[in-house]
């Protein structure tokens, strides 16, 4: 049988962060790509370098750290947006640039306002452009799915002139149905004279739930490269998830016969998790692979089949995603060498500091619980609030709250600022509200909290709670976490966790403020 290589293109850190609320630091970033590397994806989508500063400096520290993947940066068609694209990835082992521009009539006229010839002319001159900078050249077609057909075929065959290596066919809007989105792909290859010097990529957003469908019905039909996400996140509904595509290849090899990807499925759990603990956004327990659930069986009858013959109810095994079997427990005479190869079997890396500290909340929670699970150990590492270079401004020490549901709630809690201790005490509608109020009246703080939720990390009475909320100041938001045996202690953590990223944010950009005053100071006496 022959086979056709599937390139398989990761835009977790592009189009995945786009997401509400998926929004990741450096440190966070460089970890999800040392996982995509791991994971042995071909390209790895950084980020749109020209979209801010802190995305050229992730974009360009990925690029440097990265050698076994392709990076990419994304473009505007614009001069400049290709600039920022190549200084920030040039330093790659293998550079690229995705240069987008939108095609569909819909987008041109509104969006752009520009007619198809100015588009054709744009996306032409600027692949050319991009071209001479670097060796490898992406061109995406936005809204393709929308875009008139005979149009799009002058588009594609126009930049591979060009010099694009790569050519993209997105359903920007998840608009498609699988079984015309292929047969579309087909006429691209039928219909451009020379689409068999390019890649033909496709690109899927989930609105109707199809993205993951319309891509492999595209890579049927002769497209040679896949774009997708870890866990599916993304704008809107999301991107076709990566681990989702992969398996389909893997497990369906009988239907589609001769695909392959070189993506070692056994990192997928671990990369998976990683994305779930950078962005605080978890997957759903049902969701195909990699939900809590992809590979428990409930029903007495499945239980049955499962012991006598595990093919019965399961496609895949567990491990082929990764999934460990192995029992081993960890409690309070493990070692931190068990704790350090725990955390790398899920996908956790940790600096020495947040190691360090990690392994003392561990210990407290082993003295206090029997056995400490894997659960337990990702919410422990959910909850770091330690910052990367281990200064954190505000540490939490200690609370007392009293509380009930006859008299007024107090909580007096106690913090380091900046090394100092300094405690207060408040009231509230509850000991959650009255622990919050005492850390605002202590920092004269004025923020509101949303999507405050808590949660049990295993199922028994001494569960750990893990509290999870953002907190919003000046239209910016900041994701805080909290692990604790008590669940007023972990939304006190919580809170201070989110409070850390807001108050390093501010320092930022005092600090850059004043450098940007004493440059300009020095501009005029030069
Ligand atoms: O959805 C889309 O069209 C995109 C492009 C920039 C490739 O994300
Ligand atoms: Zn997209």
């Amino acid at each position: 049988m022959s086979t056709r290589k599937i390139a398989i293109f990761d835009t977790t850190l592009r189009d995945g962060e786009q997401s509400p609320g998926c929004s990741m630091k450096l440190h966070d970033k460089l970890l999800v790509a040392s996982n995509l590397e791991a994971l042995k994806v071909d390209v790895i989508e950084a980020g749109f370098a020209i979209a801010s500063p802190g995305d050229f400096e992730s974009v360009q520290a990925i690029a440097n750290h990265v050698k076994d993947c392709t990076v990419a940066s994304l473009a505007r068609c614009l001069k400049g947006d290709i600039d920022q694209a190549w200084a920030a990835v040039r330093g790659a082992a293998r550079p690229r640039i995705h240069v987008f521009l939108a095609t569909s009539p819909v987008h041109m006229e509104y969006k752009l306002r520009m007619t198809p010839e100015q588009v054709l002319q744009q996306a032409t001159t600027m692949v050319a452009y991009a071209r001479s900078l670097c060796p490898e050249v992406q061109f995406s077609l936005e809204d393709f799915t929308r875009t008139e057909e005979e149009f799009s075929w002058r588009v594609i065959e126009s930049v591979i002139k060009a010099g694009a290596a790569v050519v993209n066919l997105p359903d920007t809007v998840g608009y498609a149905i699988p079984e015309a989105f292929g047969a579309r792909i087909g006429r691209v290859l039928e219909h451009v004279p020379n689409a068999g010097q390019a890649t033909l990529a496709v690109h899927c957003h989930n609105d109707l739930g199809l993205a993951v469908a319309n891509s492999l019905a595209a890579l049927k039909a002769g497209a040679g490269q896949a774009e997708c996400t870890i866990n599916g996140i993304g704008e809107r509904a999301g991107n076709a998830a990566l681990e989702e595509i992969v398996m389909a290849l893997k497990v369906r090899r009988d239907f589609f016969a001769g695909l392959e990807c070189r993506v070692d499925t056994t990192k997928i759990m671990a990369t998976s998790r990683c994305v779930c603990s950078v962005t605080g956004s978890r997957v759903q327990a049902n969701k195909a692979i990699v939900g809590q659930n992809a590979f428990a069986h409930e029903s007495g009858i499945h239980q049955h089949g499962m012991l006598a013959n595990r093919e019965t109810y399961e496609i895949m095994t567990p491990e082929s995603v990764g999934l460990s079997q192995s029992q081993m427990v960890l409690g309070k005479h493990s070692g931190k060498h068990a704790l350090k190869d725990r955390l790398t079997q899920l996908g956790i890396a940790l600096n020495d500091d947040q190691l360090q500290e990690l392994f003392t909340r561990f210990k407290d929670l082993a003295d206090a619980k029997k056995v400490v699970t894997d659960a337990d150990i990702e919410a422990l590492a959910r909850g770091l609030e330690m910052r990367n270079d281990g200064q954190q401004k505000l540490v939490f020490d200690r609370f007392l709250a009293a509380t009930g549901n006859t008299n007024a709630n107090v909580s007096t809690v106690r913090l380091k600022v900046d090394g100092q201790t300094v405690e207060e005490v408040a009231m509230g509608s509850g000991p959650i509200e009255a622990s919050f109020n005492a850390i605002n009246k202590m920092l004269n703080l004025h923020v509101t909290v949303e999507n405050f939720a808590v949660s049990a990390v295993t199922a028994n009475v001494d569960a750990q709670g893990e509290c999870e909320l953002r907190v919003r100041h000046n239209q910016k938001v900041y994701l805080g976490r909290g692990v604790a045996q008590d669940i007023i202690e972990a939304a006190i953590r919580a809170y201070v966790h989110a409070l850390n990223g807001l108050l390093e944010d501010e320092q930022r950009m005092t600090a850059n403020a004043a450098a940007l005053a004493a440059a300009g100071a020095g501009g005029g006496l030069a």
